[in-house]
């Protein structure tokens, strides 16, 4: 039986803006930023690989999770979970997988901030004309000058955070629909008349193998585990971002349909991503292991060398800010939404101190690529242990939970009637969300800590 909760917070107008609006979610740095630089550090062709399978067995089934429990409790996660859980009978703990989600999203958004807050800066330096002509050495140059001043960041970050809060104080509904529908679109054009000029340059070949040859034997637990983390990143997913927008979703739009389509598009936009920076990459002598400023080296020389790239490159920059915008406001929305159904606060009171908390700890983001860049912890910086920690843990263990909770706590008249399946394609859905990715998000994380290869010796298998 349909439940017939409504939210408090309002309503996508259409399938196709709530389509439009998950999308914007998960097409943003992750896509283009993210997807490169970890694809680059881990040896290209068998990452990829890895992470295309991840988004087909693990973040399919899970998004749909994630929209289908947004659409059936229809509140902020945590009292999504903690309504549900409630009717089937479970126990209330299963709410702490909605706080879980609010943590990994503040620390998401912290991190994510002074990233599009580079982004920004990129517009006024490409449209300046800063890098007509540059060499690789060049480029180089100018990003490390522009991260070495902390000052310069922090202003940027607090730009973009700014701008983040305006967003999400008004709605989830009013221009969100609008920007997506147009300008999602046109990074799509512009990627793809990138990845054009990068198949005319010496390094396409290259690039191509690098990133579509998988060589297996090159790949390490750790890759494995990073394959996996940019799947969840990339598809928003783990922390609610996906499952408070299912909450706005209207009862009759098909979840398993316009899942597919969220998926697409966001793999597609990674895929382009990649062919139109790996052959500047490859034909610049730059290095694929660059880490988080690749792409603010490559899209920089091909700009400054091809027909008309001062003005390209502007708007590319443009749009990139826009799509992490979108992101942006979807890692908010669960702490927003919980804020004001629990505490009765407005969106603009909300949207502002969830803003200045992620704000506050975005400093120390800033300052991993200047003052702390030599303090470490573990090997990685302040800025490398949050990514890590968000998208290699929280995000695949909150994943984690969502299958668990939807694939075996949840009745199955609940989750047929509320997914709209029937047959083969429920049964598709419920064999790959009790099993497949819960087993393989366990697996990859005992592989990554090589508790898998004890295992498996114990047991007299051969290492994977
Ligand atoms: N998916 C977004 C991106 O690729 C980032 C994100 C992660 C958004 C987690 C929401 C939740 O840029």
């Amino acid at each position: 039986m349909p439940t017939k909760r409504t939210s408090i917070h309002g309503e996508w107008s259409s399938r196709l803006a709530f389509i439009l609006a998950a999308t914007g979610s998960a097409v943003g740095l992750g896509n283009i930023w993210r997807f490169p630089y970890i694809a680059g550090e881990n040896g290209g062709g068998a990452f990829v690989l890895i992470y295309l399978v991840c988004v087909a067995v693990i973040g399919v089934p899970i998004m749909m999770t994630e929209i289908m429990l947004g659409r059936r409790g229809r509140r902020s996660p945590i009292n999504t979970m903690l309504t549900l859980a409630g009717e089937e009978g479970r126990s209330p703990r299963w709410h702490y997988v909605g706080w879980a989600g609010v943590v990994a999203g503040f620390l998401i958004l912290s991190f994510y901030s002074v990233i599009g807050g580079w982004t920004l800066a990129y517009i006024f330096r490409v449209g300046a004309g800063v890098f007509t002509g540059a060499t690789a050495e060049g480029v180089t140059s100018v990003f490390d000058r522009f991260v070495s001043d902390p000052e310069g960041l922090l202003a940027w970050h607090t730009v973009f955070l700014t701008m983040t809060m305006i967003i999400t104080a008004r709605g989830v509904r009013s221009g969100l629909e609008r920007a997506v529908r147009y300008l999602m679109p046109a990074l799509f054009v512009l990627l793809v008349i990138m990845v054009g000029y990068a198949m005319n340059t010496a390094g396409f070949g290259q690039a191509f193998e690098f990133l579509f040859k998988p060589d297996l034997g090159k790949l390490k637990p750790q890759g494995v585990l990073a394959a996996m983390g940019q799947a969840f990143f990339s598809l928003s997913l783990g922390m609610g971002a996906i499952m408070v927008y299912g909450s706005y979703l209207q009862r009759h739009a098909s979840i398993a349909r316009t899942t597919i389509t969220i998926a697409a598009a966001d793999t597609g936009v990674a895929i382009l991503a990649g062919l139109a920076i790996f052959p500047l990459v490859f034909a610049s002598g730059l290095e694929p292991e660059a880490g988080s400023s690749l792409i603010f080296k490559t899209l920089p020389l091909a700009f400054g060398h091809m027909p008309g790239g001062r003005l390209f490159g502007t708007l590319f920059f443009v749009l990139l800010a826009f799509a992490a915008w979108t992101s942006a406001i979807s890692v908010i929305e669960p702490m927003v939404a919980w804020l004001v159904e629990n505490r009765g606060h407005s969106r603009v009171y909300a949207a502002v101190a969830s803003g200045l908390g992620a704000w506050a700890l975005g400093i120390g983001t800033v300052l991993s690529f200047n003052l702390w860049e030599d303090r470490t912890l573990l090997g990685q910086t302040f800025f490398g242990l949050l990514d890590y920690l968000t998208a290699n843990i929280l995000l695949p263990l909150g994943g984690l939970a969502v299958a668990v909770f939807g694939g075996w706590m949840l009745s199955r008249v609940a989750s047929r009637d509320e997914l709209g399946l029937q047959g083969r394609a429920y049964g598709t859905w419920r064999v790959l969300v009790r099993y497949v990715a819960p087993v393989l998000v366990v697996v990859v994380f005992l592989d990554s800590i090589g508790v898998l290869d004890t295992l498996l010796s114990w047991v007299g298998l051969p290492s994977l």
